[in-house]
């Protein structure tokens, strides 16, 4: 054992021996490992998937109809990450199928692909009521699972649609009409970010520069 793995191991120790002192009757390692069971044990994407299912670590549990854990090529070369379910959504249990994601499939079908050719999820995978602005305490609680979502479907790059995607996984405040069109990296996977589809179908004259972020993704691939 090295001398990192050492200190871990001798810290994580003398924490279990504070807890003991203070008396408590479990340790906050079996307390975690039974909060969240399935992220530990999730080996592959249909096994998290069936775990984010029952998820229940925020508050949006209790007002889901479906959790939206995400849709299309476990194997995708090609991702694209929104913010959070919407009605639509939440009703079919599927990500981008109202009338963002019918123009969402009409840019991916313009690049010359289908939707089951790519990979398409939500940072979070519950339903905000009235669509408000996902929470920090949601964003937390969910974080981890589009971050195992990329990590097993491994693609070569993802396309963030909209602020809130952008700047959560690439944790910045920069404003999105600075972030698009830029390619930047996530855990060394390259990410375009670019408009929402919904902010596209308010603002149907930014729908050119949604296809040139595409075209630099297109070249990309
Ligand atoms: N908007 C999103 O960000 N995600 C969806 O799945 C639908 C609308």
């Amino acid at each position: 054992m090295n001398d990192e793995l050492q200190d871990i191991v001798k810290g994580i120790k003398s924490y279990v021996e504070l807890e003991k002192a203070m008396g408590f009757k479990e340790s906050f390692f079996s307390r975690a490992e039974e909060r969240k069971p399935g992220l530990l044990r999730a080996t592959c994407l249909e096994d998290l998937c069936k775990e984010v299912s029952s998820c229940t670590e925020c508050d949006l549990h209790a007002t889901r109809k479906n959790v939206v854990f995400g849709a299309g090529n476990a194997k995708a070369k090609l991702v694209f990450i929104g913010e959070a379910p919407g009605h639509d959504e939440d009703i079919q249990g599927l990500p981008f199928v109202g009338k963002a994601g019918q123009l969402l499939t009409k840019i991916i079908e313009a690049m010359g692909m289908k939707r089951d050719d790519v990979y398409i999820a939500n940072i979070l995978k519950c339903r905000p009521p009235e669509n408000r602005t996902p929470l920090p305490a949601e964003i937390l609680a969910c974080c981890d699972n589009v971050r195992r979502q990329i990590e097993f479907i491994n693609p070569k790059m993802i396309v963030t649609l909209g602020k809130f995607a952008s700047q959560t996984l690439l944790k910045t405040e920069t404003p999105i009409s600075a972030l698009r069109g830029k390619f930047r990296s996530y855990n060394g996977i390259k990410v375009m970010p670019t408009f929402h589809p919904a902010y596209l179908l308010r603002n149907p004259d930014d729908k050119k520069l949604v296809w040139e972020d595409m075209k630099k993704v297109m070249k990309e691939l």
